[in-house]
């Protein structure tokens, strides 16, 4: 089959990769070739002559190895502009490299925030001269309700923090919401442009940091922001979103509750996601990483853990995010509360979740529906998510075979450790592509890759 679609760059080299197991959209894994030509997927065939490589192009030996469409990240905090000593998109991206992940889409709250056509705009020129992957941006609502977040553009969709947040972004009033949600809306338009919370409710947060001040332990941090803060919000916003049949993402879903929720109530045009930390990790883990293990919403119980994989393998949530929200480790080395919240996670979820499909608890195929699939699908981001002719080759090879443990030595993210820390995970990147140019090659970035700025269908 050949294929010239209006994304194809002349002049970029082709390339051949051979004999990989690749995870089909239809659910195959099976061994075969995949050319990508002009960073485009041109052909996927279980043999494609040498002759079919274009003058300058190369061979990638998948022999042994899986191929998976590159994992897309709908939920990090890359820090810049204006926090870079925490994290910048060049590291970030590098961070992304090494974990598969060919795509991001980042949140507002940098230095400036992202509230404008013109910090949008600045953000994208950044990212243009920096980042190896693929970028996109969410722009953040602020209580002045901004004709901006209706017409900026590119943007993956409108940020509300209703809790856990200083500043001009907590949005945490129903009134304000309710015209957040009801913007642009009209009685016969369709869902609009996605609206995305980060769900807990302040006014409840507020009172239980007053009732648990004086304790430094991190383990409070659940208690304080409950799963009963979590739930409240999340119903507020589903409340609003049916009000208005407003296009609702609820981001890192974190409770039982809110599970139980989706799975009795979720319209059409609502999705939500859940993090790695918040299937794999929970209280436990502040005995073991004490701050290390404290974020937005916080890790739950062990029973929220089950309850929200469950909903995830049933398809009550959608899809995974990393919410990779790099601190540094002295910040997190300060006495709770002042400890920010906060972990990072690109450089680990696909060979988390990998590890849990050889594991058995779940496929290889889900994990590719789950990071990368359904966040294409969801966001209305074009040729993405999938090994298919037409296709942008947005690509990774992980080894299935090997462990090997989570290391500070190892990170590229400018913070430095992780959660993870000492975890044997397999499925690590071997080779990661973007845009048919070989990003990430065992262990090393080529930083003369350049990403490009991902586009959104309604
Ligand atoms: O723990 C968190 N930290 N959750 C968020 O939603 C924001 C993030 C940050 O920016 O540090």
């Amino acid at each position: 089959m050949v294929v010239s679609p209006s994304s194809a760059i002349a002049d970029l080299p082709d390339l051949l990769i051979r004999q990989a197991r690749i995870c089909h959209p239809d659910d195959r894994l099976a061994v075969g070739d995949v050319l990508v030509q002009g960073g485009v997927i041109t052909a996927v065939e279980s043999h494609i002559d040498r002759d079919r490589l274009g003058d300058g192009g190369r061979e990638i030996d998948g022999t042994g190895l899986t191929l998976l469409p590159g994992a897309i990240d709908p939920q990090v905090h890359f820090r810049e502009p204006g926090l870079e000593y925490k994290e910048d998109l060049q590291t970030a991206s590098y961070a992304c490299a090494q974990g598969g992940i060919t795509s991001f889409l980042e949140m507002p709250n940098t230095k400036p925030l992202t509230v404008t056509q013109g910090d949008m705009t600045a953000k994208l020129a950044l990212a243009a001269s920096k980042c190896v992957v693929n970028y996109g941006f969410f722009i953040g609502a602020t209580s002045e309700c901004l004709p901006d977040l209706l017409t900026t553009t590119p943007t993956c969709g409108i940020k509300i923090f209703m809790g856990s947040m200083k500043g001009p972004l907590l949005v945490d009033e129903e009134p304000v919401l309710d015209r957040l949600f009801a913007m642009g809306q009209t009685p016969d338009s369709g869902p609009g442009r996605l609206i995305a919370v980060h769900a807990e409710n302040q006014e409840r947060i507020q009172e239980r940091r007053k009732e648990f001040a004086g304790i430094s332990d991190p383990a409070i941090h659940s208690v304080i922001q409950d799963n009963q803060a979590a739930l409240e919000a999340t119903q507020l916003a589903l409340k609003l979103s049916k009000k208005y049949h407003r296009r609702l993402h609820i981001l890192h879903m974190s409770t039982a509750e809110e599970a139980e929720l989706m799975r009795r109530d979720k319209p059409a045009w609502v999705t939500c996601e859940v993090t790695p930390q918040h299937l794999l990790l929970n209280t436990d883990a502040y005995a073991k990483i004490g701050t290390l293990a404290q974020m937005n919403p916080p890790l739950r119980s062990p029973h929220d853990n089950e309850v929200l994989w469950q909903a995830l393998l049933d398809g009550v949530i959608d899809f995974i995010a990393t919410d990779h929200a790099p601190h540094t480790l002295e910040e997190k080395a300060k006495p709770y509360p002042e400890s920010p919240s906060g972990m990072p996670g690109v450089e680990t979820s696909l060979p988390l979740m990998l590890t849990q499909a050889i594991a058995g608890r779940c496929t290889v195929q889900q994990v590719v529906r789950w990071m990368s699939a359904n966040v294409a699908k969801f966001f209305g981001i074009p040729r993405k998510g999938a090994i298919a002719p037409g296709f942008d080759g947005d690509l990774v090879l992980v080894d299935l075979d090997t462990y090997r443990p989570v290391s500070r030595d190892r990170l590229l993210s400018k913070c430095g450790w992780s959660p993870f820390e000492g975890w044997e995970l397999t499925g690590w990147p071997v080779v990661t592509i973007v845009g048919g140019q070989v990003v990430y090659e065992n262990g090393r970035v080529n930083g003369q890759v350049r990403g490009r700025p991902l586009s959104f269908e309604p």
